[in-house]
């Protein structure tokens, strides 16, 4: 049985066998055992007459157990049920003086450095089990919202964001490469016989497959090089990209916040126990942090207040005068001042209006061309694009996307004046030639929804293993 079953339907006098990790023995008589598959620990009390002195001295913080018992009602505090032990095997010994997980409260960056074992703490126990049923609540919302699900290549000639942050994909020896008459390496040679890296977004693919199969998403790896060391960004990360023919951005945008509002809801309900393990751990946290840096709301109040509440929708140029005014620009305490029209948002600048200004998700839509990517549509201004983002409280762009492009004169004078090679993306022109529609699609990033549901404060934290900028261990 696991523990999970047991607690959700024990049954006083009931013969159980149970396998798990021992998390701590006290006064040689009390094992707590953790399986995984719930937060709580079981009790086990062993018969210790009963039970030979080498077993005893093996029951130690780590190891593997098997534990054969009764469940009966228990005598103590701190729980109702607990297992009277008949029968014990160690099926993994744990060297208490190497084990780095000692029943101590350990700190989250030396936790992370022993992410192989850290799944066995209670923080990150419930942060695994919170990410996998964020990840099913994702698909069902798809599955039940008539959505395919679609895979789109991780390796990849394109570069869909244009931002060039890509990791190459290649198999020649770089030492010994062949060069063309430029000095540069001739791809040519290569494995797929041209330049290929590891996919930024599956977006221009998922947009092939939207025109034929109506409503798709793809939930996938996603790999970035850009060199950013901050506790929002992974250089390898999952992304949930939908993609919808005969959506504007209206449409974009409504999608987006009820796919966002309908998985915190499944979350909250699936995810209770975990949940309130985390809103404590939470609040303890907060106790120890100056008055102003601390949360208004504790971690439940918050997944519920995003559930019950219209996210703010403004427009950039609406952001722009907010902020232009805002008393943090006129003191000049932006590190990035807002003067002109045009200029991109910085993460301080999104904090201040998500968690200063309106104190709830907003979504900031049609932003300047100059600094969005090519496939995004042109406005009858001219001068802005269909963007739209989602920010949130405490974490700042959790959502990227837009209406797409379906024009083809007005793609190819885009791809033109940015500078790319239409040669490239022929397949992606031929949607504009071959019966091209009205579409919109939009990309979550998975660890910054994580983010949000869990409280944890560092993207590190919520991927069972990172890659960030010269950490790829493990
Ligand atoms: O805003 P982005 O770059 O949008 C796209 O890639 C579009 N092609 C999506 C689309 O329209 N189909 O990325 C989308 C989201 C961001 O809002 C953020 O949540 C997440 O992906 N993201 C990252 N998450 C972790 N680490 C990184 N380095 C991330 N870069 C983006
Ligand atoms: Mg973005």
């Amino acid at each position: 049985m696991t523990i999970k079953d047991l607690f959700s339907n024990p049954t006083i006098s009931k013969k159980v066998l149970i396998k798990g990790w021992v998390r701590t023995f006290r006064a040689n008589r009390f094992i707590s055992v953790n399986d995984g598959s719930c937060l709580q620990s079981l009790q086990c009390v062993v018969d210790f007459e009963n039970t030979e002195q080498s077993i005893l001295n093996k029951i130690n913080t780590g190891a593997s157990i098997e534990i054969e018992g009764t469940l009966v009602e228990s005598q103590g505090k701190g729980q109702k049920i607990e297992v009277q032990t008949e029968q014990i095997k160690i099926l993994g010994e744990c060297d208490p003086d190497i084990y780095p997980i000692q029943p101590k409260k350990h700190s989250l960056e030396f936790l992370r450095e022993n992410a192989h074992l850290r799944v066995r703490t209670n923080t990150f126990g419930a942060v695994f089990r919170v990410r996998s049923s964020i990840s099913f609540a994702i698909h069902k919302y798809f599955k039940e919202n008539g959505f395919v699900y679609v895979n789109t290549p991780i390796v990849t000639g394109s570069d869909a964001e244009g931002a060039g942050e890509m990791f190459k994909v290649t198999t020649l020896d770089l030492n010994k490469a062949d060069v063309n008459d430029k000095n540069e390496i001739d791809f040519s040679k290569d494995f797929f016989g041209k330049e290929t890296n590891l996919t930024v977004s599956g977006q221009l693919e998922a947009e092939n497959m939207a025109m034929g199969l109506g409503k798709v998403y793809t939930f996938g790896p996603t790999f970035r090089a850009e060199n950013s060391n901050t506790s929002r960004h992974l250089a390898e990360f999952w992304m949930i990209e939908p993609e919808m023919a005969f959506y504007d951005l209206n449409d974009n945008m409504d999608l987006a916040e009820d796919f966002i509002k309908k998985v915190l809801k499944y979350v909250i309900s699936d995810c209770k126990e975990d949940l309130e393990f985390l809103n404590t751990r939470l609040i303890n946290e907060d106790r120890t942090k100056p008055a102003i840096e601390r949360n208004e709301l504790n971690l439940i109040e918050r997944l519920n207040f995003v559930v019950d509440n219209d996210f703010k929708r403004i427009s950039y140029s609406e952001a722009y005068e907010i902020l232009r005014n805002s008393k943090p620009n006129k003191k000049r305490k932006f590190k990035f001042p807002i003067d002109d029209w045009g200029v991109d948002l910085q993460s301080e600048h999104e904090r201040y209006l998500v968690e200063k200004h309106f104190k709830k998700p907003v979504i900031i839509y049609n932003y300047p061309a100059k600094i969005k990517a090519f496939y995004m549509r042109m406005n009858e201004d001219g001068k802005t694009v269909k963007a739209m983002d989602i920010l949130f409280p405490g974490i700042g762009e959790i959502v990227g996307g837009s209406q797409r492009e379906e024009r083809l004169d007005v793609l190819k004078s885009r791809i033109k004046d940015l500078g790319i090679d239409e040669k490239e993306l022929w397949w992606y022109l031929d949607l504009r030639k071959f019966g091209t529609v009205e579409h919109s699609g939009f990309g979550l990033g998975l660890e910054r929804l994580i983010l949000f549901a869990t409280g944890m404060s560092n993207i590190r934290d919520v991927i069972p293993f990172p890659r960030t900028p010269k950490n790829a261990e493990f």
